[in-house]
């Protein structure tokens, strides 16, 4: 096996290739252990199973596609598989699938028998750059999307672009929301590679995606080395999430793409730190706003054409229920430049309202 790109140590430690998957490769880590197992979406394996080579013969578990398989009943449905296929703690289960189906599959590994080894190939973009890195598994409950997890840090994930080849084109352009969150967090440089590489991260350009996941993974794994249990650095990966958490509650779950929400809080964070005076570059906002349109995304409320415009109270009320902050006291990370950021800032409702105005 070719060493891999990037590693978080512990042990096992977390490695990641960004590469051209070889089948030896999972072949080589199945040796590792005494029963290999696979799960997979069930459209993604019809799609991309025969990168497996050999292991499709493996036991195989297909899960619905997307955020349908982050259920209890699902969850229940994966550890049944591990139990009937005579899992070990010495097993390794694959996921093959984009975030929804490493999160649960992650989940599932975490839990039974207190832990088995997990092994992913994310094949969306947010799969590549994020979930599938850094151990965060979830599934979601009626009260809300991942309230139910566990940290299990994957032993190893393979990240191949040319998967995402056949991903929706809404689906790529969620990936590049999160991207551009990267972007922002990286620094100089890895915005301005996005500036440069927009117009071929569009046409889904295999240089460019892997230049954009490697810029994105490279970020996750330094924050993740520092921090795993984002109990500090970690939290800054959430940059524009308090917004796009509320539009997404505010639209109903699963009529604006995560990363699309994301696209639109990530311009509102900015927005907020220079109104609090915090952002250096004046200009960045202007900026990021131009990137945002060559990679086709939004940047405001308006451009996402919602059905009813949430008013700056249900916004609010949704973002005082946000995880990430304490009941009723919504926080947020604001920029101070390109790769410089703070977390836990408190915002108040009239600033917030001027913001979703704009
Ligand atoms: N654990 C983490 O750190 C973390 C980070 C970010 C997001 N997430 C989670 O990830 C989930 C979102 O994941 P996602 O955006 O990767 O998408 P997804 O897993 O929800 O899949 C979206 C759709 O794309 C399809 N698809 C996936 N790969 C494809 C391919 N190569 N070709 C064609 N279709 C393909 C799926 O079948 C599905 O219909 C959310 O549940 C979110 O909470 C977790």
């Amino acid at each position: 096996m070719i060493s891999p790109t990037l590693s978080i140590p512990g042990n096992p430690p977390s490695d990641l290739w960004v590469a051209d998957l070889d089948p030896g490769w999972l072949e080589t880590l199945a040796q590792e252990h005494d029963r290999v197992a696979v799960l997979a979406d069930e459209d993604v394996h019809r799609l991309h199973g025969s990168c497996l080579g050999s292991l499709q013969e493996r036991a195989t578990h297909l899960v619905p596609p997307g955020e349908a398989c982050k259920s209890f009943d699902q969850l229940q449905a994966a550890l049944e598989f591990c139990a009937t296929n005579g899992l070990s703690r010495g097993s390794l289960l694959i996921t093959l699938g984009g975030g929804a189906t490493s999160d649960l599959g992650g989940l599932a590994a975490a839990l039974f028998k207190r832990g088995l080894t997990v092994a992913h190939i994310p094949t969306t973009l947010v799969g590549q750059v994020d979930a599938a890195i850094g151990g965060k598994t979830a599934i979601d409950m009626r009260a809300g999307k991942n309230l139910v997890g566990a940290f299990h840090m994957p032993r190893a994930v393979f990240a191949d672009v040319r998967l995402l080849r056949t991903l929706p084109p809404v689906e790529l352009q969620a990936g590049l929301g999160e991207v551009v969150k990267c972007g922002l967090l990286g620094g100089k440089e890895a915005f301005a590679q996005l500036e440069r590489d927009a117009a071929d991260l569009v046409a889904g350009d295999p240089d460019a995606l892997r230049r954009a996941v490697l810029l994105g993974a490279g970020l996750k794994v330094e924050i993740v080395k520092e921090d795993p249990r984002e109990q500090g650095r970690r939290k800054l990966l959430n940059l524009g999430h308090t917004f796009a958490h509320a539009i997404e509650t505010c639209a109903g779950h699963g009529t604006v793409p995560h990363g699309i929400a994301v696209a639109v809080g990530l311009q509102m964070a900015l927005r907020a730190s220079r109104a609090k005076k915090i952002l250096t570059d004046q200009a960045l906002p202007e900026r990021l706003e131009k990137l945002l349109r060559a990679l086709g995304l939004p940047s405001n409320l308006d451009d996402l054409q919602l059905q009813k415009t949430p008013t700056t109270g249900d916004l609010w009320r949704a973002m005082a229920h946000d995880k990430k902050g304490a009941v009723g006291k919504p926080e947020f990370i604001l920029l101070k430049d390109l790769g410089a950021a703070e977390w836990g800032v408190p915002l108040d409702q009239a600033l917030v309202g001027e913001l979703w105005n704009l």
